[in-house]
């Protein structure tokens, strides 16, 4: 055998090994941005806890190699590695959903992650395979931002994903940069759930009014553009910040909605 097919033989045996691990989860979703910024992981955590709320047992795999937030914006402190026969467990969190993220690998927290292609690559793949993701019924992921080699890693690696949601602001770049986004989850046909609008407007405090910062309906724009369900857009949020999670209402009120169309597809089987 020469060396070329050696490797693919090695990513078979992987992909046999993700797909048995992953056999179990009984829904994935992923969660997708065009650019970094957007909310994605905010969303993410939020989706989670709500899911949690509801009585699902979740977990959210940190895959943005580059802005490994979740483990922070979950509130783990000093995460415990465990193992289960030679899986790794994903930790425990205070918000009740657990999670299992790149950071927990890296020599300290403020260490970037400086890889080059193929061992970013490596690397989410093998948070795929050696994880222990038996008695999960929802897997979210935080996929890392654009249409490069880590996201596309990500949709290919992960066997029967449920649906995608994508993150946009309604800002023309962020809309623009979404559609490529799109465009790439057709073409590995990976349906999509939704599309939410993040950062949609601002309330005054002061007299209640809607301060429309970034535009209007870009979310909604994109849904109609390529026939999406949208699911909903969720308003600013002062003084919000990664680690003071639940008490944000605004971003609570919005995620409600958008939880109970995410569980409606769910139960639907994949139908919008
Ligand atoms: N609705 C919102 N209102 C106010 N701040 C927000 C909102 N959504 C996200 N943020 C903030 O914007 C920043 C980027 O959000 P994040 O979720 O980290 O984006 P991404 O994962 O897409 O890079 C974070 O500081 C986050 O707290
Ligand atoms: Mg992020």
């Amino acid at each position: 055998m020469n060396n070329e097919d050696a490797q693919k033989l090695a990513i078979m045996e992987q992909d046999v090994r993700i797909s048995r691990a992953m056999s179990t989860i009984k829904h994935k979703i992923v969660v997708m941005s065009g650019k970094g910024g957007v909310g994605k992981s905010t969303v993410t955590v939020k989706l989670a806890e709500e899911f949690t709320r509801n009585g699902y047992r979740v977990c959210v795999l940190d895959a943005d190699v580059h802005g490994p937030d979740i483990p922070k914006m979950m509130r783990v402190r000093e995460p415990e590695i465990t193992l289960t026969g030679n899986l790794i467990n994903p930790i425990p969190t205070p918000v009740g959903a657990t999670v299992m993220s790149i950071e927990f690998f890296l020599p300290s927290e403020d260490t970037p992650v400086i890889w080059r292609g193929p061992k970013k690559t490596g690397a989410i793949r093998q948070l795929l395979s050696d994880v222990n993701w038996e008695g999960i019924d929802v897997l979210i992921v935080d996929n890392p931002p654009g249409t490069g080699d880590e996201p596309l890693t990500v949709l290919q690696s992960i066997p029967a994903i449920d649906g995608v949601i994508i993150v946009t602001t309604a800002q023309e770049v962020s809309v623009h940069d979404v559609e490529k986004c799109i465009n790439m989850v057709n073409q590995l046909k990976i349906p999509i759930m939704g599309i939410i609008e993040n950062m949609s407007y601002l309330q005054c405090p002061e007299c209640g009014k809607r301060i429309f910062l970034f535009g209007k309906d870009g979310g909604k724009y994109l849904a109609n553009k390529f026939d999406l369900q949208f699911l909903g857009g969720i308003p600013f949020e002062k003084g919000i910040s990664g680690d003071k999670s639940s008490a944000s209402s605004y971003i609570n009120t919005g995620m409600v909605k958008i939880f109970n169309k995410v569980e409606k597809y769910l139960k639907d089987g994949g139908v919008n």
